[in-house]
């Protein structure tokens, strides 16, 4: 059944005993919304937080709940349950909630917190300890009255990575895949890194596809989320001025930016872990970049969208590691000032990484191997300790031929760009010459127009960990990353993985507070191109 506005809705017979009287009555249940409208969440719906006890839980996921029940999309069988390996009681768990909401939420309306609250749980134990999780399967029946099976659940892996495997491990010991009830869902969100590489990320995808179907797993990025990254598709593909001219012919060069003005601060060692290659570049960056270069998908449909990314993503050059080497930046913030502050460099944030190799900074100068974007090469760069916080697109057109304008003046044209700031500041520039007014000679300048979210809608965005979870719910993954794109961004970072281990391979340093290390800008400089303000 088609709802309103691209909702699509499933309908089932239900019966209800009131007073003696059988009720028979139809029940919509919505399974696909592109519109973002209202909710039908279906009868008993678990959500379990695995690290619930965690900052990501108090920051992100429960504001997110809140925000859909607030907005009327949960009902009284809604409940939430922590699991952490930290003792407590469903009332501490609750205090610790509440003072979280308090201070990571603005207008909290109190009697949907006290509604929403009755129904959060919490169980402790390990994250591969057997008992620990009979004991949650036992929660989630007792909470809803029901048997665990004929619950809706929706598991979000919001632990470190290491324990990713001894939870769904546990979980697919306690579900037989094989007695799987087709009218009760059993999804899993898996927070990233998903992978530190490309074997753990294929080993990974092996252990979830043992027992969750690829339909019930969703690798989540928070970019996608995110309004600005969705409207991406909406100004390429619904604005005609915009996409004939998007390809090669056109355009000269892409970049993205992903600027952090923190530091690793007390994070130090998880971080060093990992690093901006495979924090940032791996996942947002490279999704980012798949919206901005890939071909318009037949519908908006999870599998149409994602089609088209993975097309793109296998366009990318592979590098060799020498290449890889020749196309890439990488570097580790020294001590300086950001924001009038002195702050330390990433060697003195903690004694573990004192003599640390890991990165801070990257850039990489990607090409796509495509007929819409061959000879346009991608910048993208990222880094801690930057000027500002600013995550934006920039694409720039080819210059136009200033003949007409230089007559004796020593002047060139700047080239018109568009800026899509993903954030803060969420909107969309396009910079484009102007005459100066007044004057016998024709003096032209850069000008910017500019469309800012705020102003035009009169509204907040809503987060994106709210947009992600009500797509969980409902079991649309098109926000989500599916596992061939998921080992098709390895594969893509793999070169520079590679490269980085060697000895000899450079890393460099820039001060905190800058836009990262000179031999980033010598790279850009080295094909006539510089960075576009941000
Ligand atoms: N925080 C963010 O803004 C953010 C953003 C994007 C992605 N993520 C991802 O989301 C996940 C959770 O992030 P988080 O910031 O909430 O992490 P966290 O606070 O460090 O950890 C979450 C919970 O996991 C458990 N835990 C911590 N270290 C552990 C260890 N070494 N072994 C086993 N359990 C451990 C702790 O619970 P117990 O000790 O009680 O078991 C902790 O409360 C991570 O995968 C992270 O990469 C976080």
């Amino acid at each position: 059944m088609e709802g309103a506005r691209g909702s699509l809705f499933r309908t089932r017979l239900k019966c209800d005993v009131r007073n003696g009287v059988a009720l028979f009555y139809f029940e919509a249940i919505l399974i696909q919304n592109h519109s973002h409208t209202k909710l039908f969440m279906p009868n008993h719906t678990s959500v379990v937080i695995f690290g619930g006890s965690g900052d990501l839980t108090k920051r992100k996921l429960i504001p997110a709940l809140y925000s859909l029940a607030a907005r009327g999309m949960t009902d009284k069988t809604f409940s939430i349950i922590g699991f952490a390996r930290t003792k407590k009681s469903d009332d501490a768990f609750r205090n610790d909630l509440t003072k979280a909401i308090h201070e990571f939420k603005k207008d909290v309306n109190d009697a949907v917190w006290q509604s929403l609250l009755k129904n959060i749980h919490y169980v402790s134990g390990g994250y591969g300890d057997a008992a620990a999780h009979q004991a949650l399967h036992q929660k989630i029946a007792e909470i809803n009255g029901v048997a665990a099976e004929e619950v809706n659940t929706l598991y979000y892996l919001s632990t470190p990575p290491e324990e990713f495997q001894n939870i769904i491990e546990q979980l697919g010991a306690i579900y037989n895949r094989a007695n799987r009830r087709e009218d009760v869902y059993r999804r899993i969100i898996i927070e990233k890194p998903f992978g530190y590489d490309l074997a753990s990320a294929v080993h990974l995808n092996d252990i979830l596809a043992t027992y969750f179907r690829e339909r019930d797993i969703f690798r989540i990025d928070h970019y996608l989320g995110k309004e600005t990254v969705q409207n991406v598709l909406v100004f390429r593909f619904a604005n005609a001025i915009f996409e004939p001219l998007w390809n090669s012919r056109f355009i000269d060069n892409i970049q993205i930016t992903v600027a952090e003005d923190i530091g690793v601060g007390s994070r130090a060692a998880y971080y060093d872990k990992s690093g901006a290659l495979r924090d940032m570049i791996e996942n947002h960056i490279l999704q980012v970049l798949s919206y901005v270069t890939m071909e318009a998908p037949i519908a908006l449909t999870a599998d149409a969208v994602r089609d088209e990314k993975v097309k793109l993503l296998r366009s990318v050059k592979i590098y060799t590691p020498e290449q890889a080497n020749g196309n890439s930046v990488r570097a580790q913030y020294s001590g300086g000032v950001v924001d009038g502050e002195n702050v330390k460099g990433y060697r003195e944030e903690d004694e573990s990484v004192k003599d640390s190799q890991t990165e801070t900074y990257v850039l990489l100068k990607l090409e796509i191997d495509n007929w819409r974007w061959f000879g346009v090469p991608v910048y993208v760069r990222t880094g801690k300790r930057m000027t500002k916080r600013a995550t934006e697109i920039s694409v720039a057109f080819k210059a136009s031929p200033s003949v007409l304008f230089n007559a004796g003046a020593d002047q060139t044209l700047e080239e018109n760009v568009i800026a899509i700031r993903v954030q803060p500041n969420e909107g969309i520039s396009l910079l484009i010459d102007a005459k100066v007014p007044g004057g016998t000679a024709t003096e032209i300048k850069s000008v910017q127009m500019d469309y800012r979210y705020k102003e035009n809608f009169q509204r907040d965005t809503p987060e994106a960990y709210e947009r992600l979870l009500h797509d969980a719910m409902t079991g649309d993954p098109a926000l989500f990353i599916r596992r061939d794109e998921s080992e098709t961004a390895w594969h893509i970072v793999e070169p520079f993985l590679t490269a980085w281990q060697q000895p000899e391979a450079p890393l460099y340093t820039y001060p905190a507070g800058t836009w990262g290390p000179n031999e980033a800008d010598e790279l850009i400089h080295r094909d006539n191109r510089h960075w576009h303000r941000v």
